[in-house]
């Protein structure tokens, strides 16, 4: 077998071991580096990385996300791209997330019961899963886990809904989420008609780095396409609760009032924050007079509720369209690239998006 490799990120004191046979990526994470990254799938492209020194190797067939002039000029995605022996120094592009204090955020497999799956909207189940009584599991608002659905590979991927407490694990043990259900999604499917409290699934995790930047030196917005509140919600409570006290408002996509979800969230939230408001769009139906609702797409009534952008963090979650669409606008108006983070919900493999 090949002998290990050592990874170097550049400009920075972090290093780790990684193995030949296994992503940067993975052995950065196993050994407690927090690097930038969404879909662990060749998809996002968020974990682009330059090599500087030694070598990597990949399969070009699963780093989608680069283009043929990339790869010419040596970056690689560090969610495919394995090391050969020796030093290997890379520059990662997206900054580098907060790295953890303590070793614990390290993803784990855990064994979880479905404690309740309760329907929120006629798309969308609410899933609470318990971890084991011994376990820790540490992890920052914005973070993801992957859930093992019996059949189907591979493992699909879910945004706790809540931050974790003071000491970085779940309040109550419990980790929530709100899946939307993809027709003919086959993990999503299963999730929302199969799934019942009582049976047992593997979620490992954490992963992800979406969250706010290290410094937000204005107000913050959120925008969410559906389920995409999961994760926004999740890091501006966090914020919140931290003592955040600049303005902060959350703009919420569905395409109608059937389909509004969060909202006991954002009146609790608001009731105990005088500097948060919220809003919900309708896409596909236009609300009824005197309602508190708007209609649009966000990328299209942006400009109506919000002016310039240029001091603003910008949280976006939600389907790939979605957040494609709204990075544009808000670039537009003037939001720093530096400060926006998206959560592109992307689907496990591209072929699925065909
Ligand atoms: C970082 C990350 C976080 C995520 N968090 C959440 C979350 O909190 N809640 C949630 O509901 N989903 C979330 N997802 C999406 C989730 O992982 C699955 O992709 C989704 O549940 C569909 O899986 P499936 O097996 O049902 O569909 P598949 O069998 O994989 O796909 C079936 C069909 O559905 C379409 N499809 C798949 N995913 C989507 C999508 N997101 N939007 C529109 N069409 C889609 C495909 O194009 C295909 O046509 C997240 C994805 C990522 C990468
Ligand atoms: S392409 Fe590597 S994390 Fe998405």
């Amino acid at each position: 077998m090949p002998a290990e490799a050592r990874v170097r990120i550049d400009g920075t004191d972090l290093t780790f071991p990684a193995a030949p046979d296994r992503p940067v990526l993975d052995s950065a994470l196993a050994a407690g580096v927090r690097l930038p990254h969404n879909c662990r799938g060749g998809i996002c492209g968020s974990c682009r990385a330059t090599v500087l020194s030694g070598t990597l190797d990949a399969d070009s067939s699963v780093q989608f996300a680069l283009t043929d002039q990339e790869r010419e000029k040596g970056v690689w995605l560090l969610c495919q791209a394995q090391p050969a022996a020796g030093e290997v120094v890379v520059r990662v592009h997206a900054p580098l997330p907060r790295q953890p204090k303590a070793a614990d955020s390290r993803p784990q497999t855990y064994l979880c019961e479905s404690v309740a799956t309760r329907p929120v909207t006629p798309r969308v189940r609410e899933l609470v899963f318990a971890l084991p009584k011994t376990a820790r599991f540490v992890f920052k608002a914005g973070m993801h886990v992957e859930v093992a659905v019996p059949g189907i590979e591979p493992p699909r991927t879910y945004s706790m809904s809540d931050p974790p407490g003071p000491d970085g694990e779940p309040v109550d043990g419990l980790l929530r989420f709100l899946v939307a259900r993809q027709a003919p999604g086959a993990a999503s499917t299963w999730l929302h008609e199969t799934l019942r409290p009582g049976m047992v699934t593997s979620l490992t995790g954490p992963f992800g780095t979406f969250g706010l930047p290290a410094q937000v030196p204005g107000p913050i917005l959120g925008l969410a396409g559906g389920t995409g509140i999961a994760p926004v919600l999740a890091v501006i409570e966090e914020a919140l609760s931290g003592g955040f006290s600049a303005p902060v408002t959350v703009v919420l996509s569905v395409r109608d009032r059937e389909e509004i979800l969060a909202m006991d969230a954002f009146s609790r939230i608001a009731r105990r924050h005088d500097n948060f408001a919220w809003k919900v769009t309708l896409t596909r139906e236009d609300p009824p007079p005197g309602s508190r609702f708007i209609t649009g797409r966000v990328p299209d009534m942006l400009h109506r509720v919000h002016g310039q952008l240029s001091h603003h963090a910008v949280l976006i979650a939600g389907t790939p369209g979605f957040v494609d669409s709204c990075q544009a606008r808000v670039l537009e108006l003037g939001a720093e690239p530096d400060r926006i983070a998206v959560d592109a919900f992307l689907p496990a493999s591209p072929a699925a998006s065909e």
